[in-house]
């Protein structure tokens, strides 16, 4: 029996968010390159937006590449690098028939033309695809966004395009990469490490967080299952208290 039988589809989360991690221990538990578990990463990429697709979530955010991740020895960037663009060259038409459009965050004009190049194309070829989101997060950390929209706010405050006053949490927001999307409800991290590690700082205000000990490559279908599952038996009181939520 699987757990997803368990679960309630009228409560499902919007918008989940993953920090895949784990590949190069998985590879060299296995006496192999790191590499060879970013390789094997894809296939739970796969499982996870195929699953995630088929239960109904809108939204799937997947930390692909940090700002920090620049600082890794040049060819495992050069062999990441390669891969994003073989795997959304591959994955492209699967998109397009599934509906899925293709969206990505991150600081992109620092990818190499190439990877730039790629993802663009089949953002735009998948832009008016509907059934679910697949944001990839790439070059990304959440302090380089943050600093990028109080830039983007301040240009406009001194152009006198916008008035100190109005700066509100939803103007912040609206300034984020993350504009056109809610904020997920569910963030899970695999590895069994307890970091958010520069991602989404704002949007996951009020996120549940599920971590799971499995190591990336090994990320089920299940898997997803049972983190929704936890999350859907959680009580989220955003600041009330438990009396408030439950008598509505
Ligand atoms: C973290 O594991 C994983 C990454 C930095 C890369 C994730 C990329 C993929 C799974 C490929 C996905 C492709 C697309 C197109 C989304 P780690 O290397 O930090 O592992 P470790 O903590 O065991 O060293």
């Amino acid at each position: 029996m699987s757990i997803v039988d368990e679960l309630d589809i009228q409560k499902l989360p919007t918008h989940i968010a993953i920090i895949m991690d784990g590949n190069g221990r998985w590879a060299k538990k296995q006496g192999k390159l790191r590499v060879f578990g970013h390789k094997n990463g894809v296939k739970a990429v796969r499982e996870a937006v195929e699953s995630a697709a088929d239960l109904g979530i809108k939204y799937l955010t997947l930390y692909a590449f940090s700002t920090e991740n620049w600082n890794r020895p040049k060819h495992e960037i050069n062999a990441l690098m390669k891969l994003f663009v073989s795997t959304i060259n591959k994955e492209t038409e699967t998109l397009l028939k599934n509906n899925i459009r293709l969206s990505a965050i991150g600081n992109l004009s620092s990818l190499p033309t190439k990877a730039y190049k790629e993802l663009k194309e089949t953002m735009e070829r998948t832009a008016n695809n509907t059934r679910m989101q697949l944001n990839l997060a790439l070059s990304y950390s959440s302090r380089w966004e943050l600093t990028e929209a109080m830039k983007s706010i301040a240009e406009k405050v001194q152009k006198h395009e916008l008035e100190p006053d109005s700066i509100d949490e939803g103007l912040l927001s609206r300034h984020l990469n993350t504009a056109d999307m809610p904020d997920p409800e569910l963030l899970i991290r695999t590895s069994g490490e307890y970091r958010i590690s520069n991602f989404l700082l704002w949007q996951i205000a009020y996120a549940e967080l599920y971590f799971t000990d499995k190591l990336w490559p090994d990320f089920e279908k299940e898997d997803l299952y049972r983190a929704i599952y936890a999350y859907q038996n959680r009580e989220r009181r955003f600041g009330k208290t438990s009396e408030q939520i439950n008598t509505g």
